[in-house]
């Protein structure tokens, strides 16, 4: 070779090795997938070639309709037993189920259903950016906007900044308990450590759709005050967005450096999850919050979102689990409105794991490891109460739902709560619209209001009020 090649190419060489040796791992592009594309990712990465649709709950004509006759309701009567070993050993002691039954079906959850959190999943830092002092009709208050900042090294195209807003009675004497509602977001706010609407009143404010009283009283927030406890609202899409196509984004993207998800990786509903536990983190650092009492609330996929914060994190005091249906509280195995064949179409597939795509074929929700009752049984001991609107009659929020399931998961829940020392519903009758099954440690009411949980929060926090108590409390709660 001639020598002015040989020099060029060890130049070349050099200069490379020199480049190689400064260039940090090239950042990986995050992807950009529409819900389609990245659902039919799934199904190749599962080699899942069909999945049958999902109820029709518009069209009553159509092929695939909606079932809502009770007889055809039941395919899989048979649930899986909470209190069952995998190797057929019945749990009769709460040593077996808190060592050896529970981690069963957590894992279960994780697997097939929900999907799991990365173990490496990025810390939290809270900031504090603003803090307003304002009125709830005549109550002072005190409100603080939060910015949850996640650590995005590993992938800082990726960023993830949650938004929490957390108001506390101005009179309190001392932490106050909490309840966290998903919401739809916190009303605009102005520059860090300025109110945007200082001394406002808030009790104006729109409260979104899932906080209103839904019967013209009080709206919730204002009913919680008067017990002197305090309210909070996490906006669940700063989180991980509401499609399939944020799957690449949001916290789940961002420990996937923006590639697709595993099969058994989270959804959104497990991020949502996984964000309401960093808001309780949180919580135990605000001396005004007593973090010990702090109740977890939500509505429709918010209500599905609840159950999954309070079944995982054990922290979660009480549960007001809302409207939740398929993907909560209501069985899989029901044949009743939503079906387990909506959950897996992608419109909606991002909220589970991936794995759960099977169960829409060629598996069926009769194979499911596991089913809601589990799900609730998670919760146990802890308070918590399963509310629906009416399935017909004025003002009915339909019967897509499903509220009988759901009271049907809620019963099937109850051994588990007994074996733990504490009440189960204490009966397996479908109650009537507004008789409400409170005096056990779960709890079940239908209202008449339609697709909110308005008119059960008076019901709702005299059953958390048994349980809740604000510590230190002046003798007229925090005003
Ligand atoms: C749809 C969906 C439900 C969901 C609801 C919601 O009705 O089928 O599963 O709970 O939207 O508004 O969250």
């Amino acid at each position: 070779m001639p020598r002015a090649i040989v020099f060029t190419v060890v130049l070349t060489l050099i200069a490379g090795r020199a480049v190689a040796q400064d260039a940090k791992p090239a950042d990986p592009v995050p992807m950009q997938l529409t819900a389609q594309q990245d659902h039919k990712l799934m199904m190749e990465a599962l080699k899942i070639t069909a999945l049958r649709p999902g109820a029709n709950g518009m069209n009553a004509n159509a092929p695939n309709a909606a079932n809502y006759e009770e007889s055809k309701a039941n395919p899989f009567p048979n649930l899986p037993d909470p209190l069952t070993l995998k190797n057929g050993e019945k749990v009769t002691t709460p040593a077996q189920w808190w060592k050896e039954r529970r981690p069963e079906i957590v894992e279960d959850f994780n697997r097939e259903v929900y999907g799991r959190v990365p173990i490496d999943v990025p810390k939290v830092t809270w900031e504090v950016t603003a803090t307003i002092e304002e009125k709830v009709g005549d109550v002072a208050v005190v409100t603080r906007r939060l910015v949850g900042h996640v650590d995005n090294a590993k992938c800082p195209q990726i960023k993830v900044e949650i938004q929490l807003a957390l108001t506390t009675p101005a009179g309190a004497k001392g932490p106050v308990p909490v309840i966290m509602e998903f919401g739809f977001g916190p009303r605009p706010v102005g520059p860090a450590g300025k109110a945007a609407t200082p001394k406002g009143d808030a009790s104006k404010a729109k409260a979104g759709p899932p906080g209103g009283s839904g019967g013209g009283g009080p709206s919730w927030q204002r009913q919680v005050l008067d017990k002197g406890w305090g309210y909070a609202i996490l906006v669940p899409s700063s989180i991980q967005a509401d499609n399939g196509g944020g799957l690449t984004k949001g916290i789940i993207g961002l420990c996937n450096k923006g590639q697709a998800r595993k099969p058994d990786d989270w959804g959104a509903l497990r991020a949502w999850a996984w964000g309401a536990s960093r808001a309780l983190d949180y919580f135990e650092t605000d001396g005004a919050v007593d973090a010990k009492q702090v109740c977890i609330e939500g509505l429709s996929r918010y209500g599905k979102a609840a159950l999954v914060a309070m079944a995982y994190d054990p922290r979660f005091a009480v549960g007001f689990i809302g409207s939740s249906g398929e993907g909560g509280a209501k069985l899989h195995r029901r044949n009743f409105g939503e079906l387990v064949e909506n959950l897996t179409s992608s419109g909606e597939y991002h909220w589970m794991a991936g794995n759960f795509l099977r169960y829409g074929g060629p598996l069926t929700p009769g194979d499911l490891p596991v089913d809601a009752h589990e799900l609730i049984a998670l919760c146990a001991p802890r308070p918590t109460f399963i509310s629906y609107g009416a399935s017909s009659g004025p003002g009915a929020e339909g019967q897509w739902l499903d509220q009988r399931g759901s009271f049907m998961a809620t019963v099937a829940a109850g051994p588990v709560f007994t074996l733990l020392g504490k009440r189960d519903l204490g009966t397996s009758t479908f109650p009537e619209v507004e008789t409400g099954i409170t005096d056990g440690d779960l709890a079940f009411r239908q209202h008449k209001g339609g697709h909110t949980n308005g008119p059960n929060w008076p019901t709702f926090l005299t059953f958390a009020d048994r349980y809740i108590k604000v510590k230190n409390a002046p003798a007229t709660t925090g005003r």
